[in-house]
């Protein structure tokens, strides 16, 4: 049932405000300055005496795996390492009983994450699920976990499974920031009241949506886009980028903004639209920086800004803007209007957005 939207995509998309909070519901409670998560609590051990927490996905997953790695480092200062399931599963990694593994699966079908979940448990290790789906393969298979309550997904692109693994994987980094002791108690606090003002400020970024339509139809022909972001945003831009191809078919990259200079800006010229995340806080003058490299090579700019920006507005050829929020939560803010671009460009193309060729809702062989 669309609800009276075209697609289950864009369903899915103006979901995320509920999905969010069904996310956190019983989990954040502000009131108390508290997170409670049963998979947590009754595991604190491990997480605590863990020397290092592996996370292993795929596709739009395996993006909420980096995400996560700079909230986990940042706040709960425990080292992460991010893998694609496909490849860790066959590269004899080095697993021991004092390592943690998250793994991040929208279907809890997936074959590969399946297999690095299986490995991982036969070397000794803990393995903690972060699914969608209930009761799935890996929700069994793993030793403890938190589902990320987003509903049921329809759409093969990936949306508000993305945006709630987010906040499942925030939640569980900032718990044990505070059974750590590396996060202070005021700026838990902060956390706690900027996450439950995310859904509202999702619903105030999906206002964008006609200002995004005008975008997409300048640019729905180009045969390449570039996405660029920094930090806590580069896997925004990685995951920009994927959507784009998946549902257009238009080739898409994404890059840390930094490193643009070594390479992909040989690809820059008047007929490249490249979208930078640069949003304040997070290196933002820094991004500025990179958009002026951009700009004299005559790449067209579609940036993500803060509300009220007149930096990047002033140099870039489109802006599209986002409530200020902190900058460990700023990708579940600056993913919503990369979703709604890549929707817009793939409608106009005729594309089939719910089901793309070639691709599968859940992915059951390796
Ligand atoms: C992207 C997409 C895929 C999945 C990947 C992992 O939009 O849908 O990249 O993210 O196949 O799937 P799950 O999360 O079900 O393990």
């Amino acid at each position: 049932e669309k609800s009276g939207f075209d697609h289950f995509m864009l369903k899915e998309i103006h979901e995320q405000p509920k999905a969010i909070t069904d996310t956190y519901r019983g989990r954040l409670v502000r009131q108390e300055a508290i997170i409670k998560m049963a998979g947590i609590e009754d595991n604190m051990k491990k997480f605590l005496n863990a020397d290092r927490i592996i996370i292993v996905a795929c596709g739009t997953s395996w993006h909420a795996g980096l995400v996560a790695e700079y909230i986990f480092e940042d706040l709960a200062r425990i080292p992460v390492e991010v893998e694609y399931a496909s490849e860790f599963r066959y590269r004899n990694p080095i697993i021991t009983e004092k390592d943690v593994i998250i793994a991040i699966s929208q279907s809890g079908e997936t074959a590969d994450t399946l297999a690095a979940i299986k490995l991982a448990k036969s070397k000794g290790a803990f393995v903690f699920g972060v699914c969608n789906v209930v009761g799935s393969s890996i929700a069994r298979e793993t030793h403890a976990g938190a589902y990320t309550h987003a509903g049921p997904e329809i759409g093969v692109a990936s949306t508000k499974a993305f945006t709630t693994q987010i906040t499942v994987l925030t939640l569980m980094a900032l718990r044990l920031s505070r059974a750590k002791g590396t996060i202070s108690s005021s700026d838990f606090r902060r956390h706690l009241l900027e996450l439950e003002m995310i859904p509202a400020k999702v619903e105030e970024s999906l206002k964008s949506d006609a200002h995004i339509r005008e975008i997409s139809e300048i640019y729905k022909d180009a045969s390449n886009f570039l996405y660029l972001g920094r930090g806590y945003n580069f896997p925004v831009a990685l995951e920009g980028a994927l959507k784009l191809k998946e549902i257009s078919y238009i080739h898409a990259e994404g890059y840390p903004a930094a490193e643009m200079k070594h390479g992909p800006i040989a690809l820059i010229d008047e007929n490249m639209p490249i979208v930078v995340i640069a949003t304040k806080k997070g290196h933002y003058e820094k991004v500025v920086s990179n958009i002026q490299e951009i700009k004299s090579r005559k790449g067209k700019i579609i940036g993500i800004v803060t509300k009220g920006d007149t930096q990047v507005r002033e140099l870039a050829d489109h802006v599209i803007e986002v409530p200020e929020t902190l900058e460990s939560l700023s990708p579940l803010l600056n993913t919503i209007p990369l979703q709604l671009l890549s929707y817009h460009i793939a409608v106009m193309l005729g594309k089939n957005v719910d089901q793309p060729r070639n691709l599968a809702k859940s992915v059951t062989v390796e």
